[in-house]
């Protein structure tokens, strides 16, 4: 199913067609190359002073860190997500080496999340980034250091139709137009 973008002009069509779906391949299984390329997208974003803020834990359906990963899902993430390919969960680095806070590092872990998902979804995939999910389990289950905070975990696989959603709910979110902001919200001056 394609939900592209209603636009004043025309984008591009990584851009136009890229959107969140639910309905995953409960079966795709993605080659390690494809799973390289998508690191590779992020490792070369920009950062302030080129710090590279940014960590990622990757974890495959059916292995151990996928199991954990599903076990912090929140809420009704957890009847969709699991059927993913992949999970990447995205960090920041919220402290410099000089041990001050990093100002930028969320925003610079974003950006690499979001060249991450513009190669995943030019290599046909879809990225449904979650927010919702127990960060602290994360950290915990990882032994991750103090400095790194966990920001959102990355379902990446193949889409699937939006008939092999169980839930009702699920599945009229699936089918519902996407909506934004009018340009000229966004646009405080210009
Ligand atoms: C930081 C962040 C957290 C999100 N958390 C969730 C989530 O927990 N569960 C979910 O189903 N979608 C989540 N989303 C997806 C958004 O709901 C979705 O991107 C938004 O509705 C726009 O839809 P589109 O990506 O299809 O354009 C999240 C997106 C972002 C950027």
């Amino acid at each position: 199913m394609r939900k592209s973008v209603e636009s004043s002009v025309e984008l591009h069509p990584v851009l136009a067609e890229r959107w969140s779906p639910r309905a995953y391949d409960a079966d795709a299984v993605i080659p390690e190359s494809d799973v390289t390329a998508f690191l590779e997208a992020a490792r070369w974003a920009p950062s302030a002073n080129n710090a590279q803020p940014w960590r990622f834990i990757i974890a495959r359906r059916g292995d151990a860190h996928f199991q954990i990963l599903e076990k912090t899902l929140m809420g009704f993430n957890q009847q969709w997500a699991p059927n993913a390919s992949i999970f990447v969960v995205v960090s920041a680095l919220t402290t410099s080496k000089d041990g001050k806070p990093h100002t930028t590092a969320m925003y610079d872990a974003g950006l690499s999340a979001g060249l991450l998902t513009v190669e995943a979804h030019h290599r046909g995939y879809v990225v449904h980034q979650i927010g919702g999910f127990d960060r602290d389990a994360v950290k915990k289950e990882f032994n991750l250091d103090e400095e790194i905070a966990p920001i959102v975990i990355l379902a990446i696989g193949k889409q699937a139709s939006s008939d092999s959603l169980a839930n009702e709910e699920l599945k009229t979110r699936e089918l519902a137009p996407r909506t934004r902001l009018p340009l000229s919200d966004l646009v405080l001056v210009g």
